[in-house]
């Protein structure tokens, strides 16, 4: 009886090239529209942004990309990741199902940001570029950007929304260590902070508002580039090394998922875990169910509005088609920081209406409550944003004991909690509660959006 636990792959069978959805896709991606003038935005408007090799990527429709030497040696580090077969969990739950989880945690800096923060650096750094500036919500991303600058001598200056400043000074700690600026949001060092700060001194700041102030100090300086850890096409690409590992993995194991799971944020670790198998599907592959799992107090791809809106609260990026809560909407601080976006990334939100992907919804308590049960039984403690790909998965996993089935499902577990422990700390003292947003600032946010006539 075969009873491994653990798929590893060696360094050898890193992936050489990343892979690019935009070229299996049914139907392309709507356009990225200038703010002003509505239409579609070329590669010089992006430019003082973002360096050229990024925006190519951006745009691109071919299938396969090539990793650099340099990244892949960095990735070398701590890829591949290894696969887990959940064999206590399954038996704690009792299930017929086969539950896979990739695990991302073992990154320097603790989650699946390090894929991308390691490109985006080289590509800079490669044009030229001295300076990155960027925003942070759980402080996952900060930290992956500022291990990425240390590497290839990059300045990187992070803005760090408030709650979660507050809320983790360890990962402030790192980010520093690393030799990174952190900075909470938002903050007197931006028109765009001063704006906020203006109308409401004590606000717990947002993903919109922190990539407000790191946009505008990239926009304002020649030297300085703005760097996103999720959303963006190329961020979604760089993470695609997650699911090919997988596919390999799963070769291994001799299983195919019948489901993928993966939490949402912006999508980036969902679409790492879940292109390369969609892809293939495209291609006249086996049909995978894709449940995308985001958090009810933000929930952008269950009740956002699919729309074209900007990145950002003050409103200096271009226009994006994306489900959307609205760029001005402000999610209660709940743990999971990085799942705190108004928004959601223009691919996951296209095969969402492609009808390609599911997505639901849960409250956090649920999902803090099946990441104790996985440390319990894995030995792993999730950040609390993977916590709502594991309650997903546990979700698929009753469900196949309810109709005594047994399918093959596979979560991405994005990272480890170990900087999260106040938050575990306060669901053991009975202090986290399901906030909900407040309807009345949804519906605001919402009927702000910009108006955009369509091409047909
Ligand atoms: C551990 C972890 N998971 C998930 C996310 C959400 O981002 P994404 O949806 O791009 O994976 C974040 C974002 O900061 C994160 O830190």
């Amino acid at each position: 009886m075969n009873d491994t636990v653990k798929y590893v792959l060696d360094e050898s069978r890193i992936p050489r090239t990343w892979y690019n959805l935009q070229a299996d896709l049914p139907r392309p991606l709507p356009p990225v529209l200038h703010p002003g003038t509505h239409r579609p935005v070329g590669p010089d408007d992006l430019a003082p942004l973002f360096p050229m090799e990024l925006i190519r990527q951006e745009v691109s429709t071919e299938r396969a990309i090539e990793i650099p030497g340099p990244v892949r040696d960095v990735y070398r580090q701590w890829r591949p990741t290894p696969l887990y077969r959940a064999r206590r969990l399954e038996r704690a739950l009792q299930t017929p199902a086969r539950i896979y989880y990739k695990y991302e945690g073992v990154s320097p800096a603790g989650s699946h940001k390090p894929n991308t923060a390691v490109a985006q650096a080289f590509y800079n750094k490669e044009a030229g570029v001295k300076r990155l500036s960027t925003e942070t919500g759980a402080g996952q991303w900060g930290s992956s950007l500022a291990f990425a600058g240390a590497l290839f001598g990059l300045e990187v200056k992070v803005f760090m929304v408030r709650v979660s400043y507050d809320q983790k000074p360890y990962r402030r700690a790192l980010m520093e260590t690393y030799g990174a600026r952190c900075i909470a949001s938002p903050s007197p060092e931006t028109q765009s902070g001063r704006a906020i700060l203006a109308q409401r001194a004590d606000h717990p700041g947002s993903l919109g508002i922190a990539i407000s102030e790191a946009v505008e100090v990239a926009a304002q300086s020649d030297d300085t580039k703005y760097a996103l850890g999720s959303v963006l096409n190329h961020v979604l690409l760089h993470q695609t090394v997650i699911g090919q590992e997988a596919m390999a993995q799963m070769e291994m194991a001799n299983d195919y998922p019948d489901v993928i799971v993966g939490c949402t944020g912006g999508g980036s670790n969902f679409a790492g875990i879940a292109f390369p198998f969609l892809g293939a599907q495209l291609r006249g592959g086996k049909k995978v169910r894709f449940v995308a799992v985001e958090p009810a107090a933000c929930p952008s791809l269950t009740r956002g509005k699919y729309a074209y809106d900007f990145g950002d609260t003050a409103h200096l990026t271009p226009l994006v088609k994306m489900h959307t809560l609205g760029s001005i909407f402000t999610p209660p601080g709940f743990h999971a920081g990085g799942l705190r976006y108004h928004g959601m990334s223009p691919l996951v939100s296209h095969i969402k209406e492609l009808g390609l992907i599911e997505a639901v919804a849960y409250h956090q308590t649920k999902c803090f409550e099946a990441g104790v049960l996985f440390a319990r039984n894995e030995g792993i403690l999730p950040a609390p944003e993977a916590n709502h790909a594991v309650q997903g998965a546990i979700d698929e996993a009753l469900k196949c004991k309810a109709e005594g089935t047994s399918r093959a499902i596979l979560f991405n577990l994005c990272g480890h909690g170990h900087f999260d422990m106040q938050a575990y700390m306060d669901y053991f003292a009975g202090k986290l509660t399901d906030q909900n947003y407040d309807e009345k600032e949804l519906a605001m946010a919402l009927a702000g959006l910009p108006a955009v006539k369509e091409a047909a």
